[in-house]
């Protein structure tokens, strides 16, 4: 059936919605040149981005954030000793373990002997499972024992409880 009736929905509806339409188009115009002059004024140069990294308590801590860093500990420790890599039945859960807590365990020069010898023998957590694949590598045959010993106090001030207010 054909009807006759005026176009309703276009004269009365149509119309002041595409006012609403043109004004909002107005309003953007301005924010698009902004915009697309921003883009176009960005320096060629990526901006120095601020990552924030955790305060060590003094200088050779210090260093021994480069140690940790510079031989690769953090590939099985994580970044700032935080752990938790995989290590497939290793008794400590499963992981790596992190390292922030050997403060607790551990005496420097303890500490220290670990690290230059490593450790070869990763605990399973079951008996009948595979071998672990990650060890503790010893770092005797790379690493200076000064560098030891700086990684060590780092270590050391990594432990929350020693970890004052005053650093952190
Ligand atoms: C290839 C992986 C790997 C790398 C790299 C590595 N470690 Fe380890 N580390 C381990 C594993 C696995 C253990 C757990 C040993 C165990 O089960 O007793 C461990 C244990 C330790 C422990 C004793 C943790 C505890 O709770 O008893 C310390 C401390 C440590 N590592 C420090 C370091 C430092 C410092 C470096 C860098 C110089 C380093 N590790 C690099 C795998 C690694």
């Amino acid at each position: 059936m054909k009807t006759s009736s005026p176009d309703f929905h276009g004269h009365v509806i149509h119309a002041p919605y595409r006012s609403n339409v043109n004004r909002a188009l107005l309003f953007a115009l301005p924010v698009v040149v902004l915009v697309g002059a921003s883009l176009f004024s960005r320096s060629p140069f990526p901006v120095a981005q601020h990552i924030p990294i955790a305060a060590v308590p003094d200088a050779v801590a210090q260093r021994g954030r480069l140690v940790y860093d510079r031989y690769g500990c953090a590939l099985c420790h994580g970044s700032e000793g935080k752990g938790g890599f995989a290590n497939q039945n290793a008794e400590t859960d499963g992981k790596v373990p992190g390292v922030t807590r050997v403060a607790e365990g551990y005496t420097a020069s303890e500490l220290k002997r670990l690290i230059l010898t490593g450790k070869s023998v990763i605990g399973k957590a079951s008996a009948a499972g595979p071998r672990p694949p990650y060890r503790m590598p010893g770092w005797q045959d790379r690493m200076t024992g000064q560098d030891a010993e700086d990684v060590v106090r780092y270590l050391m001030s990594l432990n929350p409880k020693s970890a004052g207010e005053k650093w952190r």
